[in-house]
């Protein structure tokens, strides 16, 4: 079946390809692959310019230049293309009604938050941009393709990266993106996502694969004296499904632009979980760079928590900031020890990553 984005997202006409289902054409040894590239022709005018983006783990990202614009087409595949990750527990079909399901969910949070903005703007200034989400423009679900608008900016990794400035810089440079995605994060969570028995069944086993990566295999890290709790933690978390995530909201797939204004993308890993997963998964990337200049984590976690419940104060606050705390430690952890730790942790020295390390056990210890 081939159909256009949502009529709220799609800015183009229905997608119609000339072509029936076969399995995934290889990409060249540049990283084309050429069914994409008939999508790319069919969606926008020519010349064109595709250049493949380096990187994706589990599928294949086109960067396409025209008259039209610059545009993303994204294809999910049913392996991992490299790194050390066991074979995926979904097919590349799901992961593609997943990316678009919550990709319009995304979409729905950032219309929610620049409205209740606008209204406020009325009273007082405007104190965090809103998020934007890229439109998504097709969706070609034969060979699991979607087309999307470019988002601008960079990505905020290269703000966490970098060196800290004055305390002004640093505070527009990487607090006002976090204060508008937390406000976002609070927005998204609370919003239904339907239909749901169909988009838990193709979620739940990425969520699990992805738990065992990032908690199970942990656990021996952690003195064996805190196991037992911490496998009930994790069981738990398994077990939670009444919120809608974002599954991978991690700094390259937030970027940011001249005006400190955030794009979400990269949906696919949208599971039902809790929400205090996703702002752990993001303030474990604060929480490293605090700790890697040898400063306290905690007080950006609190102001990240009150953005939070400034748009959506959980049922039991002090239980949701004890899980999000514990979510924490344990991405903070993964970052350190798991498979792309490279990426997050390779710039530590040694008595940075010791730090990070003693911290997110002495969290575990506290709070288990
Ligand atoms: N709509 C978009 N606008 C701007 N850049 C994009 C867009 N979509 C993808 N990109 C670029 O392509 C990169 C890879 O895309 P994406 O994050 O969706 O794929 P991925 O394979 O899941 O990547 P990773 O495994 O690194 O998270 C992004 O980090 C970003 O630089
Ligand atoms: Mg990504």
């Amino acid at each position: 079946m081939s159909y256009p984005a949502s009529t709220s997202l799609a800015t183009t006409a229905p997608l119609s390809l000339p072509w029936s289902a076969a399995p995934a054409a290889p990409a060249d040894s540049a990283g084309f692959d050429s069914e994409m590239i008939q999508v790319a022709r069919l969606l926008w005018p020519g010349p064109q310019s595709i250049e493949p983006v380096a990187g994706g783990l589990f599928n294949r990202v086109l960067k396409v230049s025209s008259p039209a614009g610059t545009h993303y087409l994204k294809r999910f595949t049913e392996v991992a293309l490299s790194g050390d990750f066991p074979p995926l527990p979904t097919r590349a079909a799901q992961r593609c009604v997943v990316a678009c399901s919550w990709h319009d969910l995304a979409s729905r949070a950032c219309v929610m938050q620049a409205t209740r903005q606008a209204t406020r703007q009325t009273t007082r200034p405007a104190t965090a941009q809103p998020l934007n989400v890229p439109a998504l423009v097709a969706i070609q679900s034969e060979y699991d393709i979607v087309a999307m608008d470019a988002a601008a900016g960079a990505p905020l990794h290269e703000r966490l990266k970098s060196e800290p400035g004055d305390k002004a810089a640093d505070a527009a440079a990487l607090e006002l993106p976090l204060r508008s995605i937390a406000r976002w994060l609070g927005r998204l969570h609370a919003l239904p996502l339907q239909p749901r028995n169909p988009l838990l069944a193709a979620s739940r086993p990425f969520k699990a694969f992805k738990i065992e990566l990032q908690y199970i295999r942990l656990l021996d890290e952690l003195p064996s004296p805190l196991h037992r709790a911490a496998r009930a933690f994790i069981d738990d978390y398994l077990t939670l499904e009444a919120e809608p995530v974002h599954g991978d909201l991690n700094s390259r797939n937030l970027l940011v632009d001249a005006d400190h204004r955030v794009s979400v993308i990269d949906f696919e890993q949208g599971h039902f979980g809790e929400g205090s997963y996703d702002l752990a998964y993001l303030l474990s990337e604060y929480a490293i760079r605090a700790l890697n200049h040898d400063r306290d984590p905690l007080p950006i976690v609190a102001r990240a928590w009150d953005h939070y419940g400034s748009a959506r104060l959980p049922a039991d606050p002090l239980a949701w900031q004890r899980r999000l705390h514990l979510h924490l430690a344990f991405q903070c952890l993964y970052r350190l020890v798991g498979p792309t730790r490279a990426v997050w942790t390779g710039h530590l020295d040694e008595p940075a990553g010791r730090r990070v390390r003693e911290w997110s056990l002495g969290m575990l210890e506290r709070l288990l």
